[in-house]
């Protein structure tokens, strides 16, 4: 099975996403975004009257708990691109700017990573011997460390923030969104995922580091699909 997973890490806005679901139709393996999972549980988390809005460390300790055995409980489906909570669809809710923060929050405390972590391993067992192409951050390092094709995919900053400007607004249509405050918003997400100290952003020793600030997403897939083949 390690053979046939993939992973793809690396910073916000990073492109990882795009490359991962071309990579996993190409191949026919399938594709998990685990940042999605993260944006759940932020979804889940703003969706509680009862939790704070001004949230620290220590107000998700209290809930952390809570909030897992409701992610564990919750009925999710991924289907066409679309993510289903209880059968309802939460993906455009889930891509807001305001979830990500929250999500990269909530990212940082331990349990909550740990049962991820489950979550995670279970499902790429569920998927058989067909494959997997995953996102994220950690799933190189920690999730699935015995991968034989790990890419770390990077992108200068304020590229990065461009493409999520564009992608915003065409998403969206939302005019009000400003470059500045996106990028803004990359840098202060970078930080917090790589100083934390529970799995945090860094490139597994074994993992191919790709910048892909000068590359067009073609370009990156080849790259990465060439390197596929070789390990
Ligand atoms: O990739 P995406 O922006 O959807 O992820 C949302 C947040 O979830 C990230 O900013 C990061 O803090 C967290 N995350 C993580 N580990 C992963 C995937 C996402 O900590 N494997």
């Amino acid at each position: 099975m390690n053979n046939k997973i993939i992973t793809i890490d690396g910073p916000s806005a990073s492109g990882k996403g795009t490359i991962a679901k071309k990579i996993a139709d190409i191949l026919g393996f399938n594709y998990l975004d685990s940042g999605v999972l993260y944006r759940i549980l932020a979804y889940i988390y703003s969706s509680q009257p009862d939790f704070s809005h001004d949230i620290n460390t220590e107000n998700i300790q209290q809930c952390q708990q809570i909030l897992i055995d409701k992610f564990n409980h919750s009925k999710i489906l991924f289907e066409n691109n679309n993510i289903f909570l209880e059968n309802i669809n939460i993906t455009s809710f889930i891509r807001s700017e305001t979830i990500g923060t929250l999500a990269s929050i909530l990212a940082a405390n331990q349990n909550i990573r740990i049962q991820l972590l489950d979550w995670q391993r279970k499902y790429a067992l569920a998927q058989g011997l067909e494959g997997l192409v995953t996102d994220g951050r950690d799933m190189g390092t920690v999730v699935f460390p015995n991968a034989k094709c790990k890419i770390f995919l990077i992108a200068d900053v304020n590229k990065r923030a461009q493409r999520r400007y564009e992608q915003i607004i065409s998403q969206t249509k939302n005019q009000d969104v400003k470059l500045n405050d996106i990028l803004l918003n990359l840098k202060q997400r970078d930080e917090r995922d790589i100083n934390r100290s529970s799995s945090p952003l860094k490139p597994s020793n074994d993992a191919f580091i790709l910048d892909n600030s000068n590359l067009t997403i073609e370009e990156t897939v080849n790259i990465v699909l060439t390197y596929y083949k070789t390990v």
